[in-house]
């Protein structure tokens, strides 16, 4: 699907379906109405009349021109009641519904282009149309590859075109429809990679589809094999990966366009998580193919940086391993030892990514980081507290975390902190070795977040915890049951604002 910039007015506009977007608000309701039943006719009055379509965000109705138009079709999308002209960021949210609900309407309807003729979008205008190519465009992912019916006639939108005659927009439509490409390019990246089955990736195949990206957009992937991992003392990566038929892989990612310290980016790579030993129940145990969301958001964020050739210098680093039950497993009880030298006691197999996180985290002091942020998908406890609404954050900086509170509100990709105040760190104290992988049966997303924190280096430190916001149990207005691509966008709006 390509998206494109056009500076046109929507009549001229040659499209299968033309989408424009009308506001509740009573009289700019009336007034819009009024104005596109001027252009098109087509019973734009008889819907006003008939009641039935009033301009609720996500709400659509179709008309069909009877007057010189070049599209068949005119999508009436509601844009929802008026909110305060300087809340940006939710008049951002809105667009993306807004132009997710044209896409999917677009998509029932069958046709291959679409044109979203965006309303006046004032003080917005780069950002708006970023948000409403982001929305159209995400909303259209499929994870479809594996169904083979109806293999010849499978329905796909081939173009996205955004229009405008508005001075503004004309100006930055070209740039901001490019720059909301690469963003959508590294989402779907990201929820492609989540979304694979474990016997399609696992460590090896996710380092090569790493490489793979590297090449194709433009950064460096470095691999290192088992052993290499071993002669590191990378002992948190051999523990989990043990039981496992499957060979594990440190994927190192860097992209250099700008002098100074590099800001590290951490993923969780679990690529399929059975629990080890402390095994899962067999339940929606299926969901944990997504267990490497955090390596699969670091890989989409590198891929839309390198294609936006944004000026930061960033590091990636990804564990990746499977957790598995066998005879070579790691047993409860097992002592590791991390890369930084410090032990674990693993009294459960099944926190797993906290341990391999921990030879990451302190692999990265290596690189003098202005920043370390890691993501994973690391704790239940975390869904428990926040569902799937929000990312979980926790850290040691609170300028480096209300940045990214900042970019997530932006984004729509927010994040909540949780605290790692003092108390909670004796919840992991082992008697035989230095930290318990463990806290026990209260505050677990809390004491993953200070296991993390005893193996961070000296530098600025925040913690993503995604469990909930990269694996949706439902869809959303512009994401499907599954991996989400979360991280992608936030991260991408934070570096962007990189100094
Ligand atoms: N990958 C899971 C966390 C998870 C659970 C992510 C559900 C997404 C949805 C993680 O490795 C895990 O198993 N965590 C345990 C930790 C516990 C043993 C302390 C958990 O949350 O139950
Ligand atoms: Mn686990
Ligand atoms: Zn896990």
């Amino acid at each position: 699907m390509k998206l494109s910039f056009q500076s046109a007015a929507s009549k001229a506009i040659a499209a299968d379906v033309v989408a424009t977007f009308i506001r509740q608000d009573k009289t700019l309701f009336t007034k819009e109405m009024k104005s596109l039943e001027a252009q098109f006719g087509g019973g734009i009055s008889d819907i006003l009349k008939a009641g039935d379509f009033s301009g609720k965000i996500g709400e659509t109705a179709l008309a069909y021109p009877d007057r010189g138009s070049k599209t068949p079709r005119v999508l009436l999308v509601g844009l929802g009641e008026n909110i305060p002209d300087n809340d940006a960021n939710a008049w951002l949210e809105r667009y993306r519904r807004a132009a997710a609900a044209a896409a999917k309407r677009a998509y029932t309807l069958k046709a291959k282009r679409l044109a979203l003729a965006l309303p006046s979008l004032g003080q917005r205008s780069s950002d708006g149309i970023v948000a409403f190519a982001e929305g159209a465009a995400l909303a259209l992912y499929k994870f479809d590859k594996y169904i083979t019916k109806n293999e010849n006639n499978k329905h796909v939108v081939e173009s996205i075109v955004l229009c405008s005659q508005e001075q503004s927009v004309k100006n930055s439509g070209v740039k901001s429809v490019a720059f909301a490409s690469a963003i959508v390019e590294g989402t779907y990246r990201a929820r492609d990679l989540s979304n694979a089955p474990g016997n399609e990736i696992y460590p090896e195949t996710l380092a090569k589809t790493a490489q793979e990206t590297g090449r194709r957009s433009g950064f460096k992937v470095t691999v290192f094999d088992e052993k290499r991992i071993k002669s590191l003392g990378m002992g948190g990566i051999i523990g989990v990966c043990k039981g496992s038929a499957r060979q594990p892989r440190f994927i190192i990612l860097e992209y250099k366009k700008a002098a100074g310290q590099p800001v590290v980016l951490v993923g969780k790579g679990v690529t399929f998580d059975t629990g080890g030993i402390s095994i899962k129940p067999s339940a929606s145990m299926g969901e944990m193919k997504m267990d490497m969301s955090g390596a699969a958001a670091v890989i989409g964020t590198f891929e839309a940086v390198a294609k936006l050739k944004l000026p930061v210098n960033i590091v990636g680093l990804i564990p990746a391993v499977e957790n598995m039950p066998s005879g070579t497993a790691t047993r409860p009880g097992d002592i590791l030892r991390h890369y930084n030298g410090k032990t674990s006691e693993v009294d459960n197999t099944d926190a797993e990514g906290r341990l391999i996180l921990a030879d990451a985290l302190g692999y990265a002091e290596r690189y003098n980081p202005a920043a370390v942020i890691d993501l994973a998908t690391l704790t239940g406890a975390c869904v428990v507290a926040l569902g799937h609404v929000v990312t979980g954050l926790m850290g040691n900086d609170e300028v480096l975390m209300q940045k990214l509170k900042s970019a997530g509100e932006k984004t729509y990709e927010r994040v909540w902190p949780l605290p790692l105040f003092d108390e909670y760190e004796k919840l992991i104290k082992s008697d035989v070795a230095d930290v318990k992988n463990v806290g026990g049966r209260w505050a677990g997303a809390i004491t993953a977040g200070w296991f993390l924190k005893k193996f961070i280096g000296n530098y600025k430190w925040a913690h993503l915890d995604i469990a909930g916001t990269a694996i949706l149990e439902e869809k959303g207005d512009y994401t499907q049951r599954g991996g989400s691509g979360v991280g992608v966008r936030l991260l991408t709006e934070y570096l962007r604002n990189w100094k």
